[in-house]
């Protein structure tokens, strides 16, 4: 079996470990690397720490408009897919990496693998709804993470080949997980286990938002203790256009954005998290770790149902109480059992 592989974004280089691994013991894989994330620590960091293979290709496409950004992408991967002519082109997620190689693969009628499908948040403004409702439509292979995830797909009629495998983010964090105890962060931080609460914000409906960031904000200020974030470059950028300056608020220690072994110490040992983050979100309940959710809508329902995760979107009011409710769950495991790459992998070559 021969896969080509599309990566582009932060947490698909995370997603793609487990998965790259499993692939690559009985099969090829090509992976394209779009260049949608370029810094060192939002893209080299993760292939580094996580032993991912070196991209076979990399576009460099950078930042942009949709457009231009989906539109550049497609171009050349439409070309690679041409030269390698798989049997597969693999997927992940929602990013606009996801898209065009959906796009570019569904032309050529190379069957499309999703890994992350049926995921909704039933709000089309958010551009990662459009990319997975797109991909999911012209995909093959539709593996879900949950059940919902299944449900939302029969509510499209897409039931060919869709599959709740689990969650590869859980894979990743079960292989992981004890390498990232070694951690130093914590105490090159000054930060105590339990005495501290994450912070990660990027949304676009939040970011772009200056009435939301700046509820976001106010309940950050006004939430006592030490507060930690690992600040996405967009939201770096935003709040600098927005002359908005983070150093007034007490108790904030605000980073550059950290490796994904850092991140899950972070995770593992703080009081709580506060996200806007897909991955996050699901982190947070694989650790066991309260979370509180700074959007309107989520994709990762059954955390909130199993009382894991508090929604409360950019109200400053809603975020402060959310920070000081008792948030109490039994975490069941309803991301599979860490074997979700296998699974995966097995189903495909079954297929061929
Ligand atoms: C993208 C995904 C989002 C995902 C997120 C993960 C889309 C539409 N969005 O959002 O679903 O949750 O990745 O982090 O695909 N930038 C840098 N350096 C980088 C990367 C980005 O400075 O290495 C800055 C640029 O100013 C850029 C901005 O961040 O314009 C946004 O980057 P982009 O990849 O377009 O979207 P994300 O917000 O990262
Ligand atoms: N992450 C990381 N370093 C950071 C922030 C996040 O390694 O500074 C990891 C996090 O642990 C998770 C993934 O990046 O595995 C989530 O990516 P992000 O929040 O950028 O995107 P989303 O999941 O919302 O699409």
């Amino acid at each position: 079996m021969k896969i080509i592989t599309i990566l582009g974004a932060r947490p698909q280089f995370i997603k793609a470990g487990p998965v790259s691994r499993e692939i690559r013991k009985k099969h090829q894989e090509i992976i394209i690397h779009t260049g949608q994330h370029y810094d060192a620590n939002m893209s080299d960091i993760f292939f580094e720490e996580l032993n991912i293979p070196k991209p076979d290709y990399h576009l460099n496409v950078g930042s942009g408009s949709h457009g231009v950004q989906t539109a550049n992408m497609l171009i050349s991967i439409e070309e690679i897919i041409l030269k390698e002519k798989p049997d597969y082109v693999l997927v992940y997620g929602d990013t606009n990496s996801t898209l065009a190689g959906s796009l570019a693969a569904s032309k050529l009628h190379i069957p499309i693998v999703h890994i992350e499908a049926g995921l909704r948040s039933f709000n089309k403004k958010m551009p990662e709804e459009v990319n997975r409702i797109l991909t999911d439509h012209v995909s093959e292979f539709l593996f879900c993470p949950t059940d919902t995830a299944v449900k939302n797909l029969k509510d499209e009629n897409i039931t060919h080949n869709v599959f709740n495998v689990g969650d590869v983010m859980y894979d990743a964090v079960i292989y992981n997980q004890d390498i990232a105890d070694s951690s130093t962060l914590l105490s090159e931080l000054g930060l105590t286990k339990d005495d501290y609460y994450l912070i990660t914000v990027h949304r676009a409906e939040n970011t772009e938002d200056r009435d939301r960031i700046t509820g976001i904000l106010d309940a950050f200020a006004k939430v006592e203790g030490t507060k930690v974030w690992p600040i996405h470059p967009r939201t770096k950028n935003k709040l600098a256009s927005y002359g908005i300056n983070l150093e007034s608020i007490p108790g904030l220690k605000v980073i550059e954005p950290i490796g994904y072994l850092d991140m899950l110490a972070l995770e593992k040992n703080a009081k709580k998290i506060l996200t806007d983050s897909g991955g996050v979100q699901k982190e947070a309940y694989f650790v066991k770790t309260p979370c509180v959710t700074l959007r309107d809508e989520t994709e990762w329902v059954e955390t909130v149902e199993q009382g894991a995760n508090i929604l409360v979107g950019a109200d400053s009011k809603r975020i402060v109480e959310a920070v000081q409710s008792l948030c109490e769950s039994n975490y069941p495991p309803i991301f599979g059992d860490g074997n979700t790459s296998e699974k995966i992998v097995k189903l495909l070559s079954e297929a061929k």
